[in-house]
């Protein structure tokens, strides 16, 4: 057998569908075709084969032969905004070099700084909140990711250039996420600066703004290097390839512009849902509370890190509705065999994140939101994979997770929070990410009685 089967409509109306509203698009066929099949989103393009069969997303995934390649190119779509340096739209012998000098900042040691970051900013951050004032919490979240990764990059969270940067960040994000950008961003042709009334011209121009602050922050760091700094920026600027070779100046760009946005929104998005979940079923709240009240005042961030159900809170969030509902695409190269089907070269594999999450096979009742499910059984890295996996794995995974239990463990034991309807939200496409259709607002009803609730010297 040789292509997976999949739906007969016009190239022009898939590509529609999978704009709009790709979850559902994914679902009907998986429904009809089953749980490999194929889309085709342009006329005269080459298939594209989704998948969500665990055996199959292993094979893909674990593929390193030469039949099938995670290039760069497929990504083309973010390099509008993360250039054609960053991690995302490289490929080969360039990605995995790139990968080795990003990965030490996001592992071991250098997390116990991070610890100490996150919860500072979000006490900061929830400082703002006025009891009986509702508040959209994805801003919130967005206010905490933003300045933590920030802060994590660059080392500095105040001053002007941080500042200005944050904010046009922000607005580049928040346009990223209109539908006209994400229609733009699938119809190449349209990508035109038309002047300053155009919506294309003006992103770009936001972002040409965002690059001259960050390349003037790169200037001062080679005119007055500092040792004792342990940001990412540093860490990168002073780390060297296996031929002794650093990083350029247009590479570091694409580099930080690549872990601030897919820092940012990806974790202030899960963040949200987390929230939503949270305080849409009390049982789930009351059971949190009283795991998070049992380490006592003053809690370690690592032990804050290792709690089963926070742990299972957080991964059941990212199960549901995963901020990122596809991984990275793989082409074949050769001739490739997948199951039953024969792949010819050029042939796309996309593993479907979000269809594989909602197996019923093994996640009975998909729809519903149930930490449970992840303090009774392990699931594999085919079956569960919010971050991907094989050469393109999510490097911040860490990071996010630390992230949002340390800020879930910091408001939760803080405030007592309340959605301020109790209404249904549904996952969208949101730019770059999937993430709530309407906005999430909930509001501060009193503060908990716990003054400082995370100790802040310990390792994770
Ligand atoms: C809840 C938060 C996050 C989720 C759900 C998430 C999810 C993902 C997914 C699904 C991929 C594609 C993996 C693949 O194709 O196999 C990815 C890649 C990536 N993520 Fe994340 N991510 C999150 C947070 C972060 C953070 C905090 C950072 C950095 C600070 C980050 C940096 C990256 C980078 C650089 C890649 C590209 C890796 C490569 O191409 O080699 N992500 N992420």
């Amino acid at each position: 057998m040789k292509l997976p089967n999949g739906p007969q409509i016009p190239a022009l109306l898939q590509m529609v569908r999978w704009i709009t509203n790709p979850m559902s698009f994914m679902e009907a066929c998986a429904k009809r075709y089953g749980e490999i099949f194929t889309i085709r989103l342009e006329k005269d393009s080459p298939p594209m084969v989704i998948v969500s069969n665990p055996q199959a997303l292993q094979q893909i995934l674990t593929n390193d032969t030469k039949e099938l390649e995670a290039p760069g190119e497929m990504n083309d779509v973010f390099e509008f905004l993360l250039g054609k340096h960053s991690l995302i739209t490289i490929s080969g012998a360039e990605h995995q070099r790139q990968r080795q000098l990003l990965m030490p900042p996001f592992h071991g040691e250098r997390m116990r700084n991070y610890s100490q970051v996150i919860t500072d900013v979000t006490q900061k951050v929830i400082s703002q909140y006025q009891i009986g004032k509702p508040f959209n919490i994805r801003s919130a979240t967005q206010a905490i990711t933003m300045r933590v990764i920030m802060q994590a990059v660059f080392g500095l969270h105040e001053g002007l250039r941080a500042e200005k940067l944050q904010q046009i960040l922000g607005e580049i994000l928040e346009k990223a996420s209109s539908r006209l950008i994400v229609t733009l961003l699938f119809f190449p042709a349209l990508q035109r600066d038309f002047g300053p009334i155009n919506f294309w011209g003006k992103q770009m121009r936001r972002q040409q703004e965002a690059d001259k602050l960050i390349y003037e922050e790169i200037r001062e760091r080679r005119e007055q290097p500092d040792s004792s700094r342990t940001d990412i920026l540093s860490l990168l600027m002073a780390a060297k390839d296996e031929a002794g070779q650093p990083m350029t100046d247009e590479e570091l760009r694409d580099e930080l512009i690549t872990l601030l946005v897919a820092g940012h929104e990806t974790t202030a998005t899960a963040l949200a849902w987390a929230f939503y979940w949270i305080h849409k079923l009390p049982s789930v709240r009351q059971k949190l509370l009283q795991e998070l009240d049992s380490l006592g005042n003053h809690p370690d961030p690592g032990m804050i890190f290792k709690l089963p159900y926070l742990n299972a809170v957080c991964s059941e969030t990212l199960r549901i509705y995963p901020v990122g509902i596809l991984t990275f695409p793989r082409v074949v190269r050769k001739p490739f065999s997948l199951g039953a089907y024969e792949l010819e070269p050029d042939t796309v594999l996309v593993g479907s994140i979000y269809l594989a999450h909602h197996r019923e096979d093994i996640y009975p009742e998909p729809k519903q939101f149930k930490p449970e499910r992840f303090l009774e059984r392990q699931f594999s890295p085919y079956e569960y994979l919010p971050f991907g996996g094989g050469a393109r794995r999510c490097i911040g995974l860490a990071f996010a997770l630390l992230e949002m239990k340390l800020a879930l463990a910091t408001i939760l034991s803080s405030l007592e929070l309340e959605l301020v309807d109790n209404g249904e939200v549904r996952p969208k496409r949101r730019g770059l990410v999937t993430g709530p259709d309407r906005p999430i607002q909930m509001v501060v009803t009193s503060q908990r009685q716990v003054k400082s609730p995370i100790l802040q010297t310990s390792t994770v």
